[in-house]
């Protein structure tokens, strides 16, 4: 397993700007460090550094590299009923600790285009508070070459979704699989078998929605997915069961589960503020998820940020959208299982920051030379419960009203701060980023 943290890599070139001091998260513990930025907003080195350069101590605080969300929705572009949009999710990606989101194809229109793809790219410019990458929607219909030369990585879905209406069959599946393996962008899956879904079931609540989406057919789409061809860069989507989980650590296959999984069941609530695909299933199956993720058997954590207006959630279950918003909240919610030692804090340093921007080949996730100085500084004594009222994802709920969350005290980006005392106070300097190097692991995370 790769280690969260800190690694004795060579000092990077350029000059040392400032200092970040505190514990950070070393060998398996928490111990004092001096971080030396450079001028680029780059980690220049680590440790006791002899330099005139201003120091910014945050004493007991501690020090931790910000996380990489793998799946977010900022519904940009997505038509007048939008609830989130670029600026207003990126910020909230901010506040949460999260600097980089990749951010999902199935908009309105859907980015299955290179046209929708650049037009996308132009919109993050001088609006985004954090670096997002770009999937592109992934069929055989789609001008696939055209789209990796722009894209940041690719997402299937197998089954219907928010804004998805026609999905590949079995043959498809394989053929769109080998046709990716070319071109060597990271392909996220969203795994559920329609086949397996009990459409003529009446769905009133979270319960019937699981018996409706059973994860008989999560099981069913991941079994097409664990002999994926080699070159592939495969990762499965929002993984909900522990035979999930079991089948894809077996087969070496990257995957992702979501804070609403991990830590709500279908009994969480009545309502269709707990809707959501795949749905959250049984009391019994959450807690061996949950098991999993504190014994580091799932390689990411990713929020699937799904920002439905309150409006559209209010609507009969039947009728209500699925998806629930999740960015903001996602490192929050988790430090405060740290905080309440359920959860080892370097199992989740690898699953929020260091395997997922591995994935996305991007140089972040780790407090080391050769890595971006983006960072968060927490302090655990500073934990309150969630509300809504004080949440910036502008779709004004979540299902964690109540839940005890430690939010960053401070975010840098770039070596620059953009969070301060919990804050929002960056500008939206944010770019689109895409895979810059091979991860030393190509297909499994682990
Ligand atoms: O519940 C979901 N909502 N699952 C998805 O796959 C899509 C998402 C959305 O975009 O709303
Ligand atoms: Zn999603």
């Amino acid at each position: 397993m790769p280690r969260a943290g800190v690694e004795g890599e060579q000092p990077a070139d350029g000059d040392i700007a400032w200092i970040l001091a505190g514990r950070a998260w070393i060998r398996d513990r928490l111990e004092p460090v001096e971080i030396a930025i450079d001028n680029r907003g780059w980690i220049h080195s680590v440790g006791k550094v002899r330099t005139g350069a201003p120091h910014h101590d945050v004493g007991d605080a501690v020090i931790l590299p910000a996380a990489t969300d793998l799946h977010v929705h900022f519904r940009e572009p997505g038509g007048l009923d939008a609830a989130e949009n670029i600026a207003t999710g990126s910020v909230a990606a901010a506040l949460g600790g999260v600097t980089l989101a990749g951010d999902m194809p199935n908009n309105l229109p859907p980015i299955a285009d290179p046209e929708a793809l650049a037009d996308k790219a132009r919109r993050v410019g001088g609006r985004s508070a954090v670096d997002l990458l770009l999937y592109a929607s992934a069929s055989l219909d789609h001008p696939l070459e055209r789209l990796a030369s722009r894209a940041g990585g690719f997402k299937i879905y197998l089954s219907p979704t928010t804004g998805i209406d026609a999905v590949p069959n079995v043959a498809g599946t394989a053929e769109l699989l080998q046709r990716l393996s070319d071109l060597d962008l990271p392909v996220s899956v969203h795994a559920e078998d329609p086949a397996a879904f009990a459409h003529g079931l009446d769905a009133q609540n979270p319960a019937d929605w699981n018996r409706r989406r059973p994860p008989e057919a999560e099981l069913r789409a991941i079994d097409r997915l664990l002999s994926p061809p080699p070159r592939l860069r495969l990762h499965v989507a929002h993984v909900t069961t522990q035979e999930s989980v079991r089948r894809l650590h077996l087969a070496g296959v990257s995957f992702e589960a979501t804070p609403h999984h991990l830590l709500l069941s279908d009994r969480s609530g009545p309502d269709a503020r707990f809707k959501v695909n795949p749905p959250l299933r049984p009391e019994e199956e959450r807690r061996e998820l949950w098991a999993a993720f504190v014994r580091g058997e799932i390689p990411c954590l990713a929020s699937d940020h799904a920002p439905h207006s309150a409006d559209a959630k209010g609507l009969p279950f039947d009728r209500a959208p699925s998806g629930v918003p999740g960015v903001e909240t996602m490192l929050p919610l988790l430090l405060a299982r740290v905080r309440a030692r359920e959860l080892g804090l370097g199992t989740l340093l690898a699953a929020a920051c260091d395997r997922p921007a591995r994935w996305l080949g991007q140089p972040l996730g780790r407090i080391a030379p050769g890595h971006r100085a983006n960072l968060v500084v927490v302090d655990f004594r500073n934990h309150r419960p969630l509300s809504s009222r004080t949440l910036r994802t502008a779709c004004g709920w979540t299902p964690f009203e109540g839940w005890e969350a430690v939010f960053p005290r401070e975010h840098y980006r770039d070596g620059r701060r953009i969070v301060e005392d919990g804050e929002y106070v960056g500008t939206p300097g944010g770019g689109v980023v895409r895979p810059e190097y091979v991860p030393v692991a190509k297909r499994s995370p682990r």
